[in-house]
């Protein structure tokens, strides 16, 4: 499969590295294409690593990530192109976060509406679906815990994109979880200020969500 990623930063890299490391071909876009760090990154990563614009990488991808700082995201969709993303399974890894010093992120929007939801609306031929944004970067590629694994959620509104979204994350070792339609997001994304409140207060990043059952 062909992967493109819009977004170039710690998320970006991580499922690039970890999609070329299950046999994709993958292309990061990024407003700079030229970045050093990227070109150090397409080198670790090997022949199946690429770097592109936002609109390259949009264009390469069957699939499709949505990684960009929230406060970029309808820029970077803009840059992208929606044409280029029309019919394409897209993943949005976003969380909507407002930043504070010395304290943990607040969302800019929730309870009624999400990241994801609005993510659909700038895409709306698009099949959007919320994945991988309740983990840390470090986690997001065959997550090890001593519990066992961690589960992800998913949630959109295209049962054959989610198909494709639950494939990938088996590969990169993710039991699954699908809460449904995509306002399942409103749900996914407080997730993430949970988890940055508690790795804020006990200063560890190795953290992870399971949902027990009996
Ligand atoms: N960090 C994590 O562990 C983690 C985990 C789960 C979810 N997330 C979410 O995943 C997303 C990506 O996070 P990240 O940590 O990789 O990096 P980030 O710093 O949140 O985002 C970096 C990307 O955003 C793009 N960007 C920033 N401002 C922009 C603008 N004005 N217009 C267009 N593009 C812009 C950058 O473009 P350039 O490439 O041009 O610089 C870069 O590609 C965020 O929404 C974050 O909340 C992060």
């Amino acid at each position: 499969m062909k992967v493109g990623i819009v977004g170039s930063g710690d998320v970006g890299r991580a499922l690039g590295t970890a999609f070329a490391a299950t046999g994709h071909r993958v292309m990061l876009g990024t407003r700079n294409p030229r970045k050093k760090e990227l070109k150090e990154w397409m080198a670790k990563t090997g022949p199946k690593a690429a770097v592109g614009t936002f609109a390259d990488a949009a264009a390469f991808g069957d699939v499709v990530v949505i990684a960009t700082l929230w406060s970029g995201t309808e820029n970077a969709i803009k840059l992208a192109d929606p044409k280029n993303l029309a019919g394409k399974t897209v993943i949005d890894v976003t969380n909507p976060l407002i930043f504070h010093e010395n304290a943990p992120p607040t969302l800019a929007l929730g309870f009624n509406d999400s990241a994801g939801e609005q993510v659909q609306r700038w895409l709306p031929k698009s099949k959007v679906v919320k994945a991988f944004n309740i983990v840390g970067n470090a986690h997001m590629f065959k997550p090890s815990f001593p519990g066992g694994p961690p589960d992800m959620f998913i949630a959109g509104n295209d049962a054959q994109a989610k198909a494709t979204v639950t494939k990938i994350l088996e590969e990169f070792g993710w039991p699954v979880t699908d809460l449904g339609g995509l306002e399942g997001a409103r749900l996914m994304e407080p997730m993430c200020v949970l988890r940055v409140t508690y790795a804020m207060r006990k200063g560890t990043w190795d953290i992870a969500f399971k949902m027990l059952r009996k």
